[in-house]
């Protein structure tokens, strides 16, 4: 039997609002989407995960769900989702959809109903029930309970407009299983399941016990994260998953505080992936990532490496200013195609776009601004629109205006420019993906190199990154396969400089 085909995927996330405009109205689409998959087959990525495109008030860019079987229209139709899945297939490509279980909009028809038994509603603490009733705070800031004119309060882990979902009752459970099979129906190869540690609250819903709770990846157990009885509404979803031909899959959205916790929601009978979150959080040092890797490593569990995605500021600026950042997001890229198990790309990565640091705060939607009272300036900086053409209203990505303005210095970035251009950012991850396609991949094992080097091997496949500030010689360096700079090679002896990556067979 050959391995299911998710095992050592390499996906490519599609913020969809931001992508590839097809209809000129400043909002990325799935007809744009799907005229852009030869891009993306061209790059060499195995799948794509689309973000949430249905029926939505976009409280929370899409993750706001008002109708879990219709797309927005501002995203397209049925037909066109229906269509973006045949094409992508005939592209090679497999297609991964969001699915947004912990919450709903508040103008989904439940909640518009009045339907509280499906949401958690609680009277308040205090004579008059003026007092939320407990101390949880939503993860966007302030207190994640809102009232309702009647008196009682609704619990919403993020914004008022995405009420918590009651998962203790069972209508819930069936919709979810219902909507899964709508999109497995249609033809889509798996999920990506947001915020998949919340559903289950500890039972009494009792208080943090202190302010500032909304660390996400925080050490400390939570009353509304990772609860174990989580895993029992995965083990029902596997089931469906498995009435399916074609490996679909799942890959969870759990912020979980270390790998074992991690590693719980990939066990045989769950789901199929779930984000190292540790590794996104790695800081630029050796040590930093080997513990991350290490850990998820040796609960032997399927690994899925990600350095970015829509919710966190791009690698390229986490990781240095300016060149400094741009250099060692390309050694990062090696690293992150050489491990053992599955990568998630976030668009835009592979062309070594930075943050954007200094969007006007009037054009500013993520929630996060206003709620936290305009002291966090939120996540529409890793949001904003891709650049294609090096000229053009919006660089290509639209006839007109994008939702969001892209910096200027962007036209040498784009999709256009780097083509062509054999030292690109687009370059690297073609030329890498291709040949993480060809090699073939033995046991891990890591090599003994100086402390701020790290390196592996995996059977005659090497990879070592150099994360310190001194050139490091490798003296049994093989053959060169590909580097993130320039290095030295001199009768055999490689020299990596700082922030450099190799990889060699
Ligand atoms: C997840 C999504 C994020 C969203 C949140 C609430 O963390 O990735 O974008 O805001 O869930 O749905
Ligand atoms: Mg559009």
């Amino acid at each position: 039997m050959t391995q299911e085909w998710w095992r050592d995927a390499v996906v490519y996330q599609v913020y969809v609002r931001s992508f590839a405009d097809s209809d000129g109205d400043g909002i990325g689409d799935l007809p744009g989407v799907r005229s852009r998959l030869p891009y993306l087959a061209d790059l060499g990525v195995d799948a794509i995960w689309l973000n949430p495109f249905y029926a939505s008030p976009m409280a929370d860019g899409g993750y706001d769900v008002a109708d879990y079987r219709a797309v927005d229209p501002m995203f397209g139709s049925l037909e066109d989702a229906a269509g973006l899945i045949h094409d992508a297939h005939a592209n090679g490509l497999r297609v991964i959809v969001d699915i947004v279980p912990n919450h709903s909009s508040d103008q989904h028809a439940w909640f518009r109903k009045g339907l509280r038994d499906r949401y958690i509603f609680r009277p308040g603490r205090g004579a008059d029930g003026e007092l939320p009733p407990n101390d949880w705070e939503s993860v966007f800031g302030g207190p994640a309970w809102t009232r309702t004119p009647d008196g009682d309060w609704y619990l919403h882990l993020f914004a008022p407009e995405q009420p918590d979902l009651n998962w203790e009752n069972p209508d819930v459970h069936a919709e979810f299983l219902d909507i899964l099979r709508f999109w497995l129906d249609l033809g889509a190869d798996g999920f990506r399941i947001d915020v998949a540690h919340g559903m289950v609250k500890a039972p009494g819903l009792p208080d943090v016990g202190h302010p500032n709770q909304n660390e996400l990846l925080g050490e400390e157990p939570l009353p509304y994260f990772d609860q174990d009885g989580v895993h029992e509404i995965y083990r029902t979803w596997r089931m469906v998953l498995d009435e399916y031909p074609g490996d679909r899959m799942a890959v969870a959205e759990a912020w979980a505080p270390n790998a074992e916790r991690t590693a719980l929601y990939v066990r045989p009978d769950e789901l199929h992936q779930a984000f190292n979150f540790h590794f996104l959080k790695a800081k630029w040092s050796a040590s930093s990532f080997r513990t991350a890797i290490e850990e998820m490593l040796a609960t032997k569990a399927p690994a899925t490496w990600v350095l970015s995605n829509h919710d966190v500021h791009r690698h390229v600026t986490r990781y240095g200013d300016g060149e400094v950042g741009t250099r060692r997001a390309r050694a990062a890229a090696l690293l992150l195609l050489a491990l053992p198990g599955s990568a998630y790309v976030y668009q835009g990565e592979e062309l070594g776009l930075p943050e954007v640091l200094d969007l006007p705060d009037e054009l500013l939607q993520d929630p996060v601004w206003e709620r936290s009272g305009h002291t966090d300036r939120g996540r529409d900086g890793c949001r904003v629109p891709l650049p294609w053409a090096s000229a053009g209203p919006s660089l290509g990505f639209s006839s007109g205006a994008g939702w969001l303005p892209q910096p200027e210095d962007w036209a040498k970035l784009s999709v256009a420019e780097q083509q062509t251009e054999p030292e690109s950012m687009f370059s690297l991850y073609r030329a890498v993906l291709r040949l993480r396609r060809m090699l073939s991949f033995g046991e891990f094992e890591w090599l003994d190199l100086p402390e701020d080097v790290l390196g592996f091997r995996r059977g005659t496949f090497h990879c070592v990154v150099n994360l310190g500030t001194e050139p490091v010689r490798l003296t049994d360096a093989g053959r060169v396969l590909v580097a993130s700079a320039d290095h030295g090679v001199d009768d055999g002896v490689v020299t990596l400089p700082p922030d450099t990556a190799i990889w060699w067979s």
